[in-house]
């Protein structure tokens, strides 16, 4: 065995990458749960692909098929189903893995110098996942596909001048039509794997500056020499074998909680496949209701609490792409002299605390049909949404904080 790796070693840098990367990369020694999510994102990454391309062994792109495939999957082709759910679901569990992955950024300041860049790459990530989802919604050719789409590709039109060139040119067509299904698919089959490569420079630019914790202390800067090594820092342990078993435990955590969703509740009453989604598509037949699946649903309702004015959406599409705009510049919104919320003050816990409700009340609005009362809470909801980022140079900076420890805490 020696000898053959010593052969690959000559010929490509495998022990080299396996030490650099993981027996000799050092990870602060005091993470805790919250650290599970990037690598329980990988997981999902990984199932949404491979039960994505058996999915498209039986699933036809045309949408005179489009629905009748999806079924033959569900009732004929062997463990059709489960392939089915396992990607139905897991979509919604990628997007929980990942609002679980930025709040842990947001609750330990990991989006802090030395870390922008692989902040911003994140929020990039973030954006090509509701690309990713927004074209595979389509694919099942159910009335919700249907609807959904026609909804969202419309609000291109609100932009002035061009709006309505663009929804047509998205499209292919005047409505969503088969010519739209084809270009969707083959988008929806593409943005995987280049959310893969992002992943790849993501993890790159996170070993050039190494983790945070939640002290939110640079064990770079910090005492050298540990058991494993005399120059790696002294609160660092080797990523494996510790985090690879401890990431493990969380793996299995997940797939007990996911598994148990697949087998037993895979539609999720209605909110991870949708009721709709079970008609075929009828383009002379609107839904009473339509609305996106929950990830969508909190910017949704910031897109609905915002009234039109003369006629056009455009300002409420406007406001929806802030909200998630907003985000790339968070690194340099917090001006706290410290990191973690361990050590930041009551302000910045209260924040925190009220913007995750925010986020919560929001998204079970967007889920709604509008009315008055609904939609002042939304207008409300959007405006706390912003309030959390820009009034955080002020508050991040004005309270008092507590002194941070030289060394990590366990
Ligand atoms: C496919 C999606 C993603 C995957 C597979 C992924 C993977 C990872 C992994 C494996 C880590 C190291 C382990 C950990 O700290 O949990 C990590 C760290 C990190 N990720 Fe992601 N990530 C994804 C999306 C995102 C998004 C959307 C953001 C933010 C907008 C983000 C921000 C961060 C930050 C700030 C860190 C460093 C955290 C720290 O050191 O405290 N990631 N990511």
């Amino acid at each position: 065995m020696s000898s053959f790796i010593q052969w690959i070693d000559e010929r490509f840098p495998l022990t080299k990458v396996w030490n650099e990367h993981l027996a000799q990369y050092y990870a602060p020694k005091n993470f805790n749960f919250w650290y599970f999510f990037g690598s329980l994102a990988m997981l999902v990454l990984v199932n949404q692909i491979v039960t994505g391309v058996w999915l498209t062994m039986n699933y036809k792109p045309d949408a005179n098929l489009a629905f009748a495939s999806v079924e033959y999957i569900m009732r004929d082709v062997n463990w059709g189903w489960l392939v089915r759910y396992l990607h139905s679901t897991g979509a919604s569990a990628f997007f929980i893995v990942i609002y679980l992955h930025m709040f842990r950024g947001l609750i330990y300041g990991s989006y802090r110098k030395p870390r922008e860049l692989l902040w911003i790459i994140g929020v990039i990530i973030y954006l090509a996942m509701m690309a990713t989802a927004f074209f595979g919604y389509l694919l099942p050719w159910g009335q919700m596909s249907y609807w959904g789409a026609q909804v969202i590709v419309n609000l291109f039109s609100a932009i002035p001048v061009i709006g309505d060139d663009l929804s047509v040119w998205i499209r292919g067509d005047y409505v969503i039509s088969d010519a739209t299904l084809n270009r969707f698919f083959a988008f929806h089959y593409l943005l995987p794997f280049i959310l893969a490569a992002l992943v790849f420079i993501h993890i790159v630019a996170l070993h050039k500056v190494g983790s945070n914790n939640p002290d939110g202390i640079e064990i770079k800067k910090g005492p050298k020499g540990n058991r494993w090594s005399d120059t790696a820092p002294a609160d660092g342990i080797p990523f494996h074998p510790y985090y690879t078993v401890k990431d493990i435990v969380g793996v299995a955590g997940f797939l007990i909680v996911f598994l148990g969703i697949v087998f037993f509740v895979p539609e999720m009453g209605g909110r991870f496949l949708e009721h709709p989604n079970f008609e075929p598509a009828n383009p002379l037949k609107t839904p009473p209701h339509i609305a996106p699946v929950w990830y969508f649903t909190p910017f949704y309702a910031m897109l609905r609490a915002v009234p039109s004015f003369a006629g056009t959406q455009v300002w409420g599409v406007l406001v929806m792409g802030a909200s998630i705009v907003i985000l790339f510049f968070l690194p340099w919104l917090d001006k706290s002299p410290v990191k973690s919320i361990r050590y930041k003050g009551m302000i910045s816990k209260v924040m925190i605390t009220l913007f995750v409700i925010d986020f919560l009340v929001l998204g079970y609005l967007g889920m709604l049909p509008a009315t008055p009362g609904r939609t002042l809470v939304a207008q409300i909801g959007t405006v706390f949404y912003f309030l959390f980022f820009l009034a955080m140079p002020i508050y991040s900076k004005i309270e008092k904080t507590k002194p941070v420890p030289e060394r990590v805490t366990q």
